[in-house]
């Protein structure tokens, strides 16, 4: 397809026609081949951010951009393959503990994860912060480590949904990243990608989310399960609460860390909460389990026999971790240059801790990216977070702040004191998984 004939289909589409199946696959292929320009490919996004797409033209999206290049190909195994995938939030490390959970459960998990932009975290950049560790494999590694350990976490190989790079980058630079048919295209043509046979959405709204209210968070939700499901991929979603931070701990070193807590049966319960749940509808999902009260006894017993703490080690070695090296980093306090702590200024009941003033100091500490090339330090970040409910009294810490010096952490302390709330009276409490979309 020339740039000529795409111009059409840009002006159709701005219009609010609706483009046929066969003519967005040729010019996905068109776009991935360099044929057409990214200045017409932009004016496309746009068009779609303000039109839309309609579920024939989301799914043909999906699938154009997941051939436009490999798939991962597995051999016949009576371990299902699944996988999970957020949206993204602040402290959330659900993937780190849930995956050696999953391979321990007899499940199969290709987990390609991705980087984080901006205030959300991405698995990748947790995973870095473990020494040695290596998330570019390529993709017969990846299969051969699936069928050996029953898991992997890495990053999309260069020739893995190429299109959705491209499309990525532009759509970042464009302003055209909050649309839910380019969303639900973006984060199924990965996760199609990997010839799955069920997959679990954490579907994130409020304050720190992509999805700001309930609702959005809903149809996104709604979306990407209709159309997973009509791909063949048993998919469901849950939707969750991210006004607040997950667990105690965010940034990269230290959510590894809160990990491993959880893997060892002391994280917080928040966290395991939400590892249990997602493990549990993939235990339905896939007929393993009858019912979802028994699949989350299975869940919680397994993680508590320890087993897939043996796992998290397995595939830290299978993936070229310095395993010592790890258990010395996990004995530290703190592997930051310093650690400040913000103190309460009254006795009292915690009624909020804000998400997103957590996770913008996160990123401004130099534990975020502001563009897909900005160097991080995975070390900084925030720990010991206090949680809605709790009760405080006057100069007791309500966090502490790792940072790479002392003039970072003192002005990170003075932002986060505006995060908490203190009241004398309780305030509400706040559900974190809130509702499951099956269809
Ligand atoms: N994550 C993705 O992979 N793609 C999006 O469009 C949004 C979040």
């Amino acid at each position: 397809m020339s740039g000529v004939n795409f111009l059409s289909l840009v002006e159709a589409k701005r219009q609010g026609r609706t483009l046929d199946p066969l003519q967005i696959q040729e010019f996905i292929g068109a776009f991935t081949s360099g044929e057409i320009p990214d200045y017409q490919m932009a004016a496309m996004l746009m068009a779609v951010f303000f039109r839309g797409l309609d579920t024939a033209e989301t799914s043909a999206l999906t699938l154009a951009m997941r051939d436009s290049g490999d798939r991962l190909e597995f051999p016949a195994d009576s371990r299902p393959l699944v996988d999970k995938h957020s949206t993204g939030g602040i402290g959330d490390k659900v993937s780190l503990p849930l995956v050696p959970l999953l391979a321990c459960l007899g499940f199969r998990v290709p987990m390609i994860a991705g980087r984080g932009l901006g205030i959300t975290g991405g698995t990748l950049d947790k995973l870095d912060s473990i020494p040695g560790f290596q998330t570019r494999l390529s993709k017969q590694a990846i299969v051969a480590q699936v069928q050996k350990t029953g898991c992997v976490i890495c990053g999309q190989t260069e020739h893995m949904v190429p299109a959705d790079g491209k499309l990525y980058a532009l759509r970042d630079a464009t302003g055209t990243v909050p649309s839910i048919p380019l969303i639900t295209a973006s984060i199924l043509s990965k996760k199609l990608a990997e010839n799955l046979d069920a997959l679990v959405l954490d579907v994130k709204f409020g304050s720190a989310a992509f999805m700001p209210t309930r609702a959005e968070a809903r149809r996104l939700a709604r979306a990407m399960v209709a159309l997973g499901s009509r791909c063949g991929v048993n998919t469901r979603a849950i939707l969750t609460d991210m006004n607040l931070p997950l667990g105690r701990a965010a940034g990269n070193w230290l959510e590894v860390r809160e990990s491993v807590d959880c893997l060892e049966n002391r994280g917080p319960s928040d966290l395991r909460g939400l590892v249990v749940e997602c493990a549990a509808h993939l235990l339905i999902q896939t007929r393993k389990s009858k019912s979802i009260a028994l699949a989350r006894q299975t869940a919680a017993a397994s993680l508590d026999s320890g087993r897939p703490r043996q796992k998290w080690d397995e595939m830290l070695v299978a993936q070229g971790a310095d395993l010592p090296a790890f258990n010395s980093k996990l004995d530290a306090d703190s592997t930051a240059a310093v650690v400040h702590t913000v103190k309460a200024g009254k006795k009292g009941c915690i009624t909020a801790c804000d998400a997103r003033i957590i996770g913008e100091v996160i990123r401004d500490l130099g534990g975020g990216r502001m563009t897909r090339d900005s160097a991080i330090n995975g070390e900084v970040g925030i720990d010991q977070i206090v949680r809605p409910g709790e009760f405080v009294e006057k100069g007791s810490v309500l966090c502490r702040v790792h940072a790479a010096g002392s003039p970072q952490a003192d002005a990170a302390v003075e932002r986060l004191e505006s995060a908490f709330g203190i009241s004398t009276r309780p305030g509400p409490k706040v559900e974190r998984i809130l509702k499951t979309v099956f269809r």
